[in-house]
Parts: C-alpha cells; structure tokens; sequence
C-alpha cells in the first residue's frame, strides 16, 4: 500500500517527509484553502519539495467535461510529469476521464462514495479511484466495507485501477485497508502522527536507555561509550 499525505502545509509535509516512509503528496480544494495562499504557489512548492518521481495529486474545480479537461491539461504541464488530476466522479467527470486518459495523463477519481462510482471511474479509465472512507462511515454506510468492496470489483473484472483510500479518521481504518492490501491510503498529519505513537513504545525506549546509561554513563551511546 502506498502511502501519501493529505495536507498542503509546507511545513507539516516536510516534517512528515523527514520522518516516514512516503509516496507523496494529495490535496483537494478544501485543503489548498486552508492555507490561504494562491493554490499553484502551493502546489509548486510542493512538487519542488517532494521532487520529479512522487505523485501529487491535485483537483479540478469545473463542473463541464471541456473545462475540466482543460483544467487538468494545465495542472499536469505546470507540476510535472507525476501530477495526478483528481476528478469528481460525476457524470462530466468521468466523460473528462475518458478524453484526458485517453491523452495519457494520469487520473484520480476523487469524492468516491459508492463502488458503483469506483467502478465507472475505473472504465472511464482512471489511475486510482479515492474512496472516502470515514465519510462514507458518516452517512451511517461502511467506509472500510465499501473499500473492500471496490478492491474485489476492480480485481473480479479485470481493471488496472488502483484504490487511493482517502478521508481516515483513525488507525484502525488504516490497518484494515492495508491488511487488505488496497493501492494507496492519503492520511491526514494528525493521523499519521497517531499511527506510531503509542506510550508503551516510548516507556520500552526511555528504559533501555536508562539500563545502558547505568551501565556506561549518561549521555553514552553505541557511538561513544568505549571512550
Ligand atoms: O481529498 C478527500 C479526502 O481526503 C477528504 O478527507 O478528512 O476531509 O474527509 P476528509
């Protein structure tokens, strides 16, 4: 499963960045608002930051086929050659799959509430289909249940469609799609802060420092504690 942050915040995305293991970056229109700032200033710096080879992923904001089409054949020249349009999975949506997919570029499916729109979107030939898991929990469905669901669908028919499970509210949501063996999860910072912070671990480090320091002197590691 791959890993990708959802947030456009710089500064959390480098950290995270520094930190863990990730595949790149996903935003949506409501991200980019929340920094305030014009969103290819944003997204530039991004892509910048996270280098040629990760995938960010950026949404059109049309509601026509053509103008998303032509919304998405700017963002890619713009952020490179990794940039993955996202695209409402509505009815214009998916006609603005079919044509820009069929160009070559690389498509994600976004506000994914229902297999049946994963499905649609993988024909209209879309890279990933984002499934909004912890969104789809709210309207009183089964986010990780529907997910799974995708997941069979794209593979009992065939389709190269990836999932790109987004909207996760906790870590168990994560570990049940990553046992499953989905494509990718975006995970929000404060999620993907929760998923290794756990007490027990901190308390099982801080103790194996103590012993050594016991046994050799404070501040002493494996780097200086034969000196
Ligand atoms: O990009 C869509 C998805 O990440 C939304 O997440 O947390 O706003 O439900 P959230």
């Amino acid at each position: 499963m791959k890993f990708l942050i959802d947030d456009a915040n710089i500064q959390k995305i480098r950290e995270i960045y520094d930190l863990y293991p990730v595949d790149g970056v996903t935003t949506n229109p409501s991200i980019l608002a929340k920094s305030g700032r014009n969103p290819y200033e944003v997204l530039k710096e991004i892509r910048e930051f996270i280098g040629p080879d990760a995938e960010l992923h950026a949404q059109v904001i049309s509601l026509t086929a053509d103008k998303m089409v032509e919304e998405g054949r700017k963002m890619a020249e713009i952020l490179g050659k990794n940039t993955y349009i996202k695209i409402p999975t509505i009815p214009e949506g998916l006609k603005a799959m079919k044509i820009l997919s069929g160009e070559g570029y690389n498509i994600t499916a976004t506000a994914i509430y229902t297999p049946l729109q994963a499905y649609l979107a993988a024909k209209a030939g879309a890279d990933y289909a984002a499934p909004y898991v912890n969104r789809i929990d709210n309207l009183g469905a089964n986010g990780i249940a529907s997910t799974k669901c995708i997941q069979n669908i794209f593979e009992n028919n065939g389709l190269k469609t990836q999932i790109l499970a987004a909207s996760f509210k906790n870590s168990q949501q994560v570990q049940e799609l990553c046992e499953y063996g989905v494509g990718a999860a975006t995970i929000g910072v404060d999620v993907i802060e929760g998923l290794i912070k756990n007490a027990a671990v901190d308390s099982a480090v801080n103790a194996f420092i103590k012993d050594f320091e016991g046994l050799c002197g404070e501040g002493k590691t494996m780097l200086n504690c034969d000196k």
